[in-house]
C-alpha cells in the first residue's frame, strides 16, 4: 500500500469529527490531525511523533526546528521523539530504534469530556522482542504514555524517555523549577551535584535529574508556564545545545536553540527498568499550561 491510499485507509477506519489525516507539510509522513474543544494537535504514524499541540488561544507548546527533515530513515528534530529501547548515543541509532520506525494506529477515541485519545502501536525483535505502545490524549493537557511489554523469554534492560522539545521565548530569560534538591549528572562535565531550586540556562546544558518530581518552566516572553508532570520516571533529562552543539547539528539552525528546550520524563543509564519476561512498564508525561 503507498501512502496515498494508507491515508484513505486511516480516513475511512477512524472517521469521527475531531480527526483528519494527511501528510504532514511538505512531506509524505501519514500524519493525524487533531482539532476538538480544548486545542489542536498533529502526531506522525512515523515514530508516533507528536509534531504539534496548541491549547486553545495559545502558541504552540511544542517546537519542531525549521531546518528538520521529515525523511525517514532520518529521526525528526523536534516535538515528541520517543527514545526507546534504549536512551543516549550508544548503540547506533541514537535514542533507539522507534523514533525512526512506522508505528500502527490501533486506536482513536473521541472521549466524552471531548478530548481525543490515539493509540499507536510497534513491535521489535531486534534488540529483544517487545511490543511498545503510545497512548496519546489531546485535551486540557497532552498526555503522553508509553508502555512496553517484553515479549521475550530473557529480561530486558529497558532505557527510555519522552523527549519533549517545549517552545520558549528566549532561553536565557526562562527558569526552570522543580527539581531542587535532587541528585544531578552534568553529563558535559561529568560531574554530579544537588540541584539548585531554580535553574537557568547561561551555556550547553545536558543535565539528568535523578527526580520524578513536577517541573515548571517558566517563561516570561511567551508569558506562560508549562507544567511537566511525570509518573513512573525517575530521570528527568534537560537539554538544551546552545551555540556550538547547534551549529553543528545538522537538522537544527544555529539560533533555534533560543526557542526551546527539552525537558524529559526518562528512566536512563543506571535507571533503566529491568523488565522480566511478560513484564509491562508504562513511563508517562503530562503536559498543561497556565498564564504566568
Ligand atoms: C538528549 C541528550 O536527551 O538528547 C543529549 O541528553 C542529546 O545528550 C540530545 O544530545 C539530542 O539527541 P539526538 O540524538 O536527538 O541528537
Amino acid at each position: 500500500m503507498n501512502e496515498q491510499e494508507l491515508l484513505l485507509q486511516l480516513n475511512e477506519k477512524f472517521k469521527q469529527p475531531s480527526l483528519t489525516f494527511g501528510f504532514w507539510k511538505d512531506s509524505r509522513l501519514p500524519t493525524a490531525y487533531i482539532a476538538n474543544r480544548f486545542c489542536r494537535g498533529a502526531v506522525t504514524l512515523y515514530g508516533a511523533h507528536v509534531l504539534s499541540y496548541i491549547p486553545d488561544g495559545q502558541k504552540d507548546l511544542l517546537m519542531v526546528s525549521e531546518k528538520s527533515l521529515f525523511e525517514p530513515p532520518i529521526g525528526i528534530r523536534g516535538g515528541i521523539p520517543v527514545c526507546w529501547p534504549w536512551f543516549g548515543p550508544d548503540p547506533a541509532p541514537p535514542h533507539g530504534i522507534a523514533r525512526i520506525q512506522f508505528w500502527e494506529l490501533k486506536n482513536a477515541v473521541s472521549q466524552p469530556d471531548g478530548s481525543d485519545t490515539l493509540t499507536f502501536e510497534l513491535t521489535v525483535t531486534d534488540p529483544h522482542e517487545l511490543t511498545v505502545s503510545l497512548e496519546v490524549n489531546f485535551g486540557a493537557a497532552l498526555t503522553v504514555a508509553v508502555t512496553t511489554v517484553n515479549n521475550g523469554k530473557t529480561s530486558y534492560l529497558l532505557g527510555e524517555a519522552i523527549h519533549t522539545y517545549f517552545k520558549v521565548g528566549e532561553i536565557e530569560k526562562t527558569l526552570i523549577r522543580g527539581l531542587g534538591g535532587a541528585t544531578l549528572d552534568n553529563r558535559l562535565t561529568k560531574q554530579s551535584s544537588i540541584a539548585p531550586d531554580v535553574f537557568g540556562f547561561q551555556e550547553e546544558t545536558d543535565n539528568i535529574y535523578h527526580s520524578d518530581a513536577t517541573v515548571m518552566i517558566e517563561d516570561p516572553v511567551l508569558k506562560r508556564k508549562i507544567k511537566v508532570e511525570k509518573q513512573f520516571s525517575r530521570d528527568t533529562v534537560v537539554w538544551n545545545p546552545w551555540i556550538a552543539k547547534s551549529q553543528k547539528m545538522e537538522n537544527f539552525g544555529d539560533e533555534e536553540y533560543h526557542g526551546m528546550v527539552c525537558v524529559e520524563a526518562a528512566n536512563c543509564f543506571g535507571h533503566r527498568v529491568d523488565l522480566a519476561p511478560g513484564a509491562k512498564h508504562t513511563l508517562i508525561q503530562k503536559i498543561s499550561t497556565s498564564a504566568l
